[in-house]
């Protein structure tokens, strides 16, 4: 269903970046431009949330009008653009909360790339930089892509979630509400959380146990960009967390919250050291003020290259491999306590891929596993004893049906596991 570029959307393309040329690229045969992602309107949407804020009492806090009326907002903007969108309602101890979700209606829907960020403010003050940043980078991205008249090879939704200040409730409600074949069809999350911060520094999440590509992609992204970058580990403290448990590749950025600009990072990033990147994290004074365009624009380009490079990412046929899913929360937003604020680069080592074996899926079962030593941080759990399920030669295995027997299957991993040895290879 390619739709003709009429001449206005040909300029628009042009203007976006969207023209798609023929060259070799990790994502497809074909090499995608880079769309400039415009910081003005990025910064209107960021005014419409302060004024939005300003008109409700000076929030935009789970339960009050400043988020509903922010909610309406966001969607009525992805409506006039062409999205599918849905309210999705929810309750919590401070009231309503609501996600919107918007999905560009083309492409292939066995093939989801998303992209999210948290819509709510704390109750203390409007919440600009946490996040209002992250939204309108999201927002101008998904209507930047709408306006380019592309057609998607894959499918592009975009969630902003509600009461993420309340322990990543939105973006859990959502996660936990998708069928197991919905959640399986979903590639990868990109989340954005504080993407404006006023002294701030280029983080990349790196907490991304279903595997790296998406991350590696951002990071030359910025160092293309002669930005230099280093990874955080986010850890439960925003909404890919509910994404990360079902085993669903993961990546961000952010620019710092309430951790202390260090003079190192200051002279790569310049700044103030000493003073934390958002002085004003979860305080009244997060208002329009609060924010350093420049990062803001870095970011939102940031957002646009890995949308339009995803979008083109050839995936193979039929979705990723499915599986009874164990949503198991490993971490929550309030009150975390596994996250230091501190950055640096976090070790990633993790077991080799073992060799292909024969069997169902391009699984088999062997001995049980010795017991291993965690691999990443972000596990706290001990990893569970189960028949070992070695994946398969690297190649897309063959789509099967998916087993809903009770019984103990052959490669009875949770799909978290199951798609985090998969995905290693692919994302
Ligand atoms: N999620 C945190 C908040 O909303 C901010 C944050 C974002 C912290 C990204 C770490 C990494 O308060
Ligand atoms: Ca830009
Ligand atoms: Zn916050
Ligand atoms: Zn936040």
């Amino acid at each position: 269903m390619r739709r003709s570029l009429s001449a206005a959307a040909l300029a628009a393309a042009l203007a976006a970046g969207a023209l798609v040329v023929p060259g070799s690229s990790s994502f497809a045969s074909t090499e995608v431009v880079d769309p400039d992602i415009s910081v003005t309107n990025a910064k209107a949407h960021l005014d419409q949330f302060q004024t939005i804020a300003t008109n409700n009492g000076g929030n935009r806090y789970t339960g009050r009008p400043g988020y509903k009326a922010s909610a309406d907002w966001v969607k009525a903007k992805l409506d006039a653009a062409g999205y599918t969108t849905t309210l999705q309602q929810f309750n919590t101890s401070a009231g309503t909360s609501y996600n919107v979700i918007a999905e560009w209606p083309f492409g292939d829907a066995n093939h989801v790339v998303m992209a999210g960020s948290h819509l709510d403010s704390v109750s203390s003050g409007p919440g600009i930089n946490d996040n209002g940043t992250g939204s309108a980078g999201v927002l101008e991205t998904a209507l930047a892509y709408a306006a380019s008249g592309q057609t998607p090879r894959n499918r592009l939704r975009f969630g902003f979630w509600g009461a993420e200040e309340l322990g990543l409730l939105g973006s859990k409600y959502y996660v936990n509400g998708l069928p197991a074949a919905e959640r399986d069809k979903i590639e990868l999350y990109l989340n954005f959380d504080m993407i404006g911060s006023p002294n701030p520094g280029y983080f990349v999440y790196n907490d991304n146990p279903a595997g790296n590509g998406a991350r590696d992609d951002l990071t030359t992204y910025f160092t293309s960009k002669s930005i230099q970058t280093e990874y955080i580990d986010v850890q439960g403290r925003s909404d890919h967390a509910a994404f990360r448990s079902l085993g669903i590749a993961t990546a961000g950025t952010f620019t710092g919250a309430e951790g202390t600009k260090t003079s190192a990072q200051a002279t790569k990033w310049g700044g103030t050291a000493g003073q934390a990147y958002d002085p004003c994290y979860h305080r009244s004074c997060d208002t329009i003020t609060n924010l350093n365009l420049t990062a803001l624009d870095r970011n939102i380009d940031a957002i646009g290259h890995m949308i339009w490079n995803y979008a083109q990412k050839d995936y193979g046929s039929g979705p990723p491999p499915g599986g009874s899913n164990l949503l198991v929360n490993p971490g929550f937003e309030s009150g975390a306590v596994n996250w230091t604020g501190t950055s640096g680069v976090v070790p990633t080592a993790r077991p080799s891929r073992p060799a292909p074996g024969p069997g169902r899926r391009g699984c088999r079962v062997t001995a049980a596993p010795a017991p291993r030593t965690p691999v990443s941080r972000w596990r706290s759990r001990p990893r569970r004893r189960r028949p070992r399920c070695r994946s398969g030669s690297g190649s897309t295995p063959p789509r099967q049906p998916r087993r809903r027997s009770t019984t103990r299957s052959r490669c009875r991993w949770s799909t978290a596991v199951r798609r985090r040895r998969w995905r290693r290879t692919r994302t």
